[in-house]
């Protein structure tokens, strides 16, 4: 670990604030320190489900890695491939962190350049075509397929295991189960009777422990683990950012602040939808874990008296600086109804110099001599500045290099944030009903039993939408 990798991330908001981009659009310090009873009873809700142990996400930095290191080491000497088979919250954050601190390249490098370690390609979706192609480009001998999924019953992640079941038993008969390593819930689920009927090798996701909140279990653990991510430094980041998340005071702890001007700016300043930008195209997969994280635990219906509210922040997704280039001009002059949040590189591992050539030329002359990390910070400098001086709330996370120790830190962060905002906007963030209503509709339709009665339901609402088609 560098040095920059043992600095904390650091969280600049002046944009957010009505110095920078008026009282219209900007909040000021006085309803910050307004939120303080709303927040304190929040942070009490908090602390509370952390001492029953109700919610599991906030220790589990604290746990032991070494049979998921152990377990890693042996991946390492007899696989080429490692696959996930999961989705949403059994995928995402292993994505994300791959992408952050591994080569982006992996699948190209030969296994000496890859310090031995096995490729990791993540299926997460059930595109029939995708899936194929994976699955016939793989040799299973040298496969290591990883079924990921706490509840055991997802359609999706379901029936890729199925299928690879299938295909396991076919081309290599018995020697099948050593090809599997399952990822479940400790004592419930299909999958875990599966593990136990097969005799699978299998880790646990905690039960005290939600998909989206779990990538610091054996959901993300392990298979970061086999692509020789070091797994320590990660939990050495995320218990940095615990520490520094104990604090009650919203002004002082980072985990409150983001969510408390989030939900400030959304609720008191017309912002309903809320950007995440890194500059860096490693960590573009963390805004897409973190749109699942925000938009599932806080887009709700019902508060927590059961009083219909339909709150929620709309996470978007964008790239600095591709995206300058397809959607600022919307974040610049459309509607101001976005808060946005830069992720920031601090220091790349490289130093990439623009060249001494074509300097003749006025249009690229100027830059000659400078290098991509120049640009690349002067380009989020730029729009930052534009949407500042257009008067659109916009914040920075700094992180000092792209590291496990800081991207512990960032995951912890924004998992900490988002079941502070739970509190504030007085909703479960734990719970996913929508999600377990399309999960019911797929269970319906694809006729699973017990849902019968859902079916017929559901085929007499439709009846009563007359087909359009052109
Ligand atoms: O956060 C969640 O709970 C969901 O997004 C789940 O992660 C997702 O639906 C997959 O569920 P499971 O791990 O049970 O297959």
């Amino acid at each position: 670990m560098g040095d920059a990798g043992k600095k904390d991330i650091v969280l600049d908001y002046s944009n957010m604030m009505a110095q920078a981009v008026g009282s219209d659009h900007g909040l000021l310090q006085g309803e910050l320190d307004g939120l303080k009873t709303r927040a304190s009873v929040a942070h009490t809700r908090l602390m509370e489900l952390k001492a029953s142990g109700k919610i599991g996400f906030f220790t589990q930095h604290e746990m032991d890695t070494t049979p998921i290191k152990k377990y890693a080491a042996k991946v390492r000497e007899s696989y080429e491939n490692f696959v996930v088979l999961g989705i949403g919250g059994s995928a995402l954050g292993t994505i994300a962190l791959n992408q952050a601190i591994n080569h982006n390249f992996i699948p190209l490098l030969t296994k000496r350049k890859r310090n031995g370690y096995p490729r990791l390609f993540v299926a997460d979706n059930i595109d029939p075509d995708q899936f194929e192609e994976l699955l016939k480009t793989l040799d299973p001998k040298k496969t290591l397929f990883n079924v990921i999924s706490k509840s055991g019953t997802t359609a999706e992640t379901m029936s890729q295991f199925m299928i690879v079941f299938d295909m396991l038993n076919r081309r290599l008969k018995g020697k099948w189960k050593k090809k599997v390593v399952v990822t479940t819930d400790p004592a419930k689920g299909i999958l875990r009777e599966v593990v136990n009927e097969f005799k699978l090798d299998s880790f646990e996701v905690p039960a005290n422990v939600g998909g989206r909140f779990s990538v610091f279990s054996a959901v993300g653990l392990l298979p970061l683990a086999c692509a020789g991510i070091d797994i320590d430094g990660l939990m050495a980041g995320a218990a940095r950012m615990a520490q520094r998340c104990n604090e009650p005071d919203i002004m002082k702890n980072p985990a409150y602040l983001f969510s408390s001007l989030m939900y400030l700016s959304d609720t008191t300043r017309k912002k309903p939808m809320l950007v995440m930008m890194p500059y860096s195209s490693k960590m573009y997969g963390i805004a897409d874990w973190f749109r699942q994280l925000w938009a599932e635990s806080l887009g709700k219906r019902y508060d927590l008296q059961k009083k219909e509210v339909h709150t929620g922040q709309t996470p978007i997704k964008a790239l600095g600086a591709t995206d300058q280039h397809s959607q600022v001009q919307l974040y610049v002059e459309g509607p101001n109804d976005k808060a946005f949040c830069f992720l920031h590189v601090d220091k790349f591992k490289t130093t990439t110099e623009i060249p001494h050539v074509l300097e003749d030329k006025a249009e690229l002359g100027y830059l000659a001599g400078h290098s991509l990390n120049e640009l690349i910070k002067t380009e989020m400098e730029g729009t930052q500045y534009a949407l500042t001086v257009h008067n659109r709330p916009n914040m920075v996370i700094h992180l000092p290099e792209l590291s496990p120790y800081t991207m512990g830190q960032v995951i912890y962060l924004f998992e900490h944030a988002t079941a502070f905002a739970g509190g504030l906007y007085n909703v479960d963030p734990f719970d996913q009903p929508g999600v377990e209503f399309g999960k019911n509709y797929a269970y319906a339709m694809m006729g699973r039993k017990g849902y019968e009665a859902l079916r017929a339901e559901i085929k007499d609402k439709l009846k009563n939408i007359p087909s359009r088609l052109l």
